[in-house]
């Protein structure tokens, strides 16, 4: 497959477009990126790699951060999880409160807040230093010890964080949280300020395209059984109230965060790592999906 060809298509298809998104601000820190990077890198199962723009520039990985999060925490209490989270697709906001008082406190799925929060409380119980362990398993994934926590990210979400307290608290309330808030809070900002480039995030990513292995060193780090029920996880519930619109268009299982990362995985494959900041109303990177979905169309390889 030509994918240094493509890529190229891609890159100059994208900066065609008019882009009407808008980058997050809701978290203030990260309204500071400029909005017009747009970074791109591939890597197949074989350890290729292709990769356009600003693909060596790090940018803020926060919900990406929710598929690591879940990893961790079911090669460690494996079953246990599914009592506390389910694995069902939303269909609401990330950050929504609605949902959680008709479902009694139990999460819809890992990567809303929310669930996310509850995985957070899990490795809390679970890890000696869960900030130090956390950055720990990402540098290992990723062959490379150059990344870091963004403090000044993690304070800002942790000031403006007011829905994430209500939803912690309320969880709490229905004794769905085992460990005090301000702790869950503060491990949970921290695994989401992470700042990685998209080629740092595809080495992190590539065990869910490679049945496990890293692709670098072919090293079992979790089972295939384990990734195909993340990859399912990732596939329904990854784009929260936009699942559908992304499969129907990026066709593969991806997940996104708001500082305007995707990755998306074609099991036995390929990862690619896309980030552009703009979102559309949904919080999705706008010329993410469009260039996820000119790449499974000059490809031909999606897993529909
Ligand atoms: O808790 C938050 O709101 C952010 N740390 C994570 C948001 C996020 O990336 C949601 N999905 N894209």
């Amino acid at each position: 497959m030509d994918f240094k060809n493509i890529l190229n298509i891609i890159y100059k298809d994208c900066s065609r477009i008019e882009n009407h998104g808008k980058i997050a601000n809701y978290i203030p820190e990260l309204a500071k990126v400029n909005p017009d990077k747009f970074g791109m890198f591939l890597l197949t199962n074989e350890n290729e790699h292709y990769e356009i723009g600003d693909s060596q520039e790090k940018f803020s990985i926060q919900s990406l951060s929710k598929v690591i999060s879940l990893t961790i925490a079911t090669e460690l209490i494996g079953q246990d999880l599914w009592k506390r989270v389910e694995v069902e697709p939303s269909g609401t906001p990330f950050n929504s409160l609605t949902e959680l008082e008709r479902d009694k406190g139990i999460p819809r799925n890992p990567f809303i807040n929310a669930g996310a929060i509850v995985v957070a409380d899990v490795l809390l119980s679970v890890l000696d230093n869960p900030i130090d362990d956390f950055l720990t398993f990402i540098r290992k994934l990723a062959d490379d010890d150059q990344i870091f926590y963004n403090e000044k990210v993690a304070k800002s979400e942790k000031d403006f964080g007011y829905r994430n307290t209500a939803l912690v608290n309320y969880m709490k309330a229905l004794d769905n949280i085992e460990n005090e808030v301000d702790d869950i809070l503060n491990f949970y900002y921290h695994q989401c300020a992470i700042d990685m480039t998209c080629e740092q995030l595809a080495k992190t990513f590539s065990i869910f395209a490679n049945s496990g292995k890293k692709i670098s060193t072919n090293e079992q780090v979790i089972s295939a059984k384990s990734v195909k029920r993340i990859n399912a996880i990732i596939q329904t519930c990854g784009f929260y109230d936009e699942p559908g619109e992304f499969a129907f268009r990026g066709g593969l299982p991806g997940k996104r965060g708001v500082g305007g990362g995707i990755v998306a995985v074609h099991p036995k494959a390929y990862v690619v790592v896309i980030w552009s900041p703009k979102l559309n109303t949904k919080g999705n990177s706008n010329l993410g999906i469009h260039a996820l979905e000119d790449l499974t169309n000059l490809s031909g390889l999606s897993v529909f």
